[in-house]
């Protein structure tokens, strides 16, 4: 797994040292931005009027919108029509609250880290949205699986869904799936995320 973006134009400080207003700082640097017709961002921004609102407070958990595998994530869910779906690594739940927003009904998520769970049904319940916390992925139209490519190349084959859209990887990289084929490819910034389908 990847680390999220750092935080470009803090000032390197010497370890110990504790800069005065680091809050303000931190929420200086987060603000919400815009994928299509959502709106991601913490609690202390205001989603622009008519955007679909997807509050995530950046905790412990990864997944605060802005890394580009989960904006690339966000732009495919746009492009499907809602479905079934299993969030598979959820982290702080931001793609499976997006999903629910953009009316995807029953939204199932998983995570190997029980925190990630904890934040996500802590998100879920700050954005007003109905999730299933699942050990094991159920039988779904479509599964989102942000991770990382052998994750996603190991994971895939047991997925029981017929489509699946996948990132957590570079441009130059594609998941090598057996049984699957590509639909539809975005890039940002180096990253690539897919959308795969069974056959
Ligand atoms: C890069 S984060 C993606 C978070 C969020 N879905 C997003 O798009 O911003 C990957 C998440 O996958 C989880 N993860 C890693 N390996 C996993 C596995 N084999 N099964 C389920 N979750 C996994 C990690 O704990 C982490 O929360």
């Amino acid at each position: 797994m990847y680390a999220e973006e750092p935080p470009i134009g803090f000032d390197i400080v010497e370890i110990g040292e504790v800069q005065d207003g680091w809050e303000d700082t931190w929420r200086d640097f987060h603000h919400g931005i815009v994928v299509g017709r959502l709106w991601v961002g913490p609690p202390w921004d205001t989603a622009p009027a008519g955007a679909l609102s997807v509050v995530i407070d950046p905790g412990r958990a990864f997944g605060t919108g802005a890394h580009p595998t989960t904006r690339l994530c966000l732009e495919l869910l746009q492009d499907v029509v809602p479905s079934s779906l299993v969030d598979v690594g959820c982290g702080s739940g931001v793609l499976s609250i997006a999903a629910a927003r953009l009316g995807f009904a029953p939204v199932s998520a998983l995570d190997i880290d029980e925190v990630a769970l904890e934040v996500t049904a802590a998100n879920a319940a700050t954005n007003g949205v109905e999730l299933e916390l699942v050990t094991e992925p159920p039988p779904a139209a479509l599964a989102v699986m942000n991770i990382a490519l052998d994750v996603v190349e190991r994971v895939l084959p047991e997925l029981p869904v017929e489509r699946a859209i996948v990132s957590g990887y570079l441009e130059r990289d594609e998941p090598l799936a057996p049984g699957w084929h590509g639909v539809e490819r975005r890039v940002r910034d180096g990253w690539a995320a897919d959308l795969l389908e069974r056959g």
